[in-house]
């Protein structure tokens, strides 16, 4: 069985006054039965402040990017051994947004992923289809050719989690059908333990897009699905609160 893990992306939200969220979110879950793991990706000027606020709680952080370089003349860019030395434990690589904003392509998210591994970071690698691609029933191909390209050979439990994230199901309030969540975990599955090997099977497996405390608990009682990672509702522990405890009854 694959580990459950809540992640929150903040994406490029928070300054320092929003720590505070951290200490409500420490508080609430303190007491929730079997939690899962619990990961806070702030941007990278709340990365140190937050591990530190975050100390003897459990809550993990990580970041939201690296480079596949570990140093040198990349002028705004920020290596994987510089996330570890701030207290992060896992990287989000290949977000869609990444992909889009910046032409991120599956080569360069494998690239970034191999530097998380040298730096001892968990790689949350992101993958999802457009809506077009949808349209046109090409949300498995499409899936299938982000996997095989942004994961890199040495994949395992232990180092890597795959978040499907329907680019057209992020920040707009639309969600995948729980049947059409479950395919796609499904397909994500058999294909990793394909190329990986067996011990694939327990690579953690995210739904993000849209996920609300008012759809959590159906998200995660879906099959295949080990969690979740959380947006906009991880931004304020009022919510993010709900979705942890939804995650821990799944
Ligand atoms: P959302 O974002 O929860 O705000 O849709 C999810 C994500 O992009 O990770």
């Amino acid at each position: 069985m694959a580990r459950k893990i809540a992640a929150g992306n903040w994406k490029m939200n928070g300054l320092k006054a929003d720590l505070a969220e951290i200490d409500s979110l420490a508080a609430a879950i303190a007491d929730i039965e079997s939690r899962p793991e619990v990961l806070i990706c702030p941007p990278f000027t709340l990365l140190p402040l937050m591990h530190e606020r975050a100390a003897g709680t459990g809550i993990a952080v990580g970041g939201q990017d690296c480079h596949p370089e570990p140093s040198g003349a990349h002028t705004g860019d920020i290596a994987a051994e510089m996330l570890a030395d701030a207290g992060a434990s896992h990287v989000i690589l290949g977000h869609s947004e990444r992909r889009s904003d910046h032409a991120e392509d599956d080569a360069l998210v494998a690239a970034k992923a191999r530097a998380a591994w040298r730096a001892e970071l968990v790689a949350i690698i992101c993958v999802g289809e457009s809506e077009a691609e949808r349209d046109a029933g090409r949300t498995l191909e499409v899936i299938g050719r982000q996997l095989a390209g942004s994961v890199p050979q040495g994949a395992r439990p232990e180092n890597t989690v795959i978040a499907y994230e329907p680019v057209w199901a992020i920040g707009t309030g639309r969600t995948p059908t729980t049947a059409e969540i479950a395919e796609v975990h499904a397909f994500m599955r058999e294909r990793l333990v394909a190329a990986h090997g067996a011990a694939a099977a327990d690579i953690p497996l995210l739904y993000g897009g849209s996920v609300k405390p008012g759809n959590a608990a159906e998200i995660f009682a879906v099959a295949d699905v080990d969690g979740g990672l959380v947006g906009g509702a991880s931004l304020r522990a009022a919510d993010f609160v709900p979705i942890v405890a939804a995650l821990a009854a799944s």
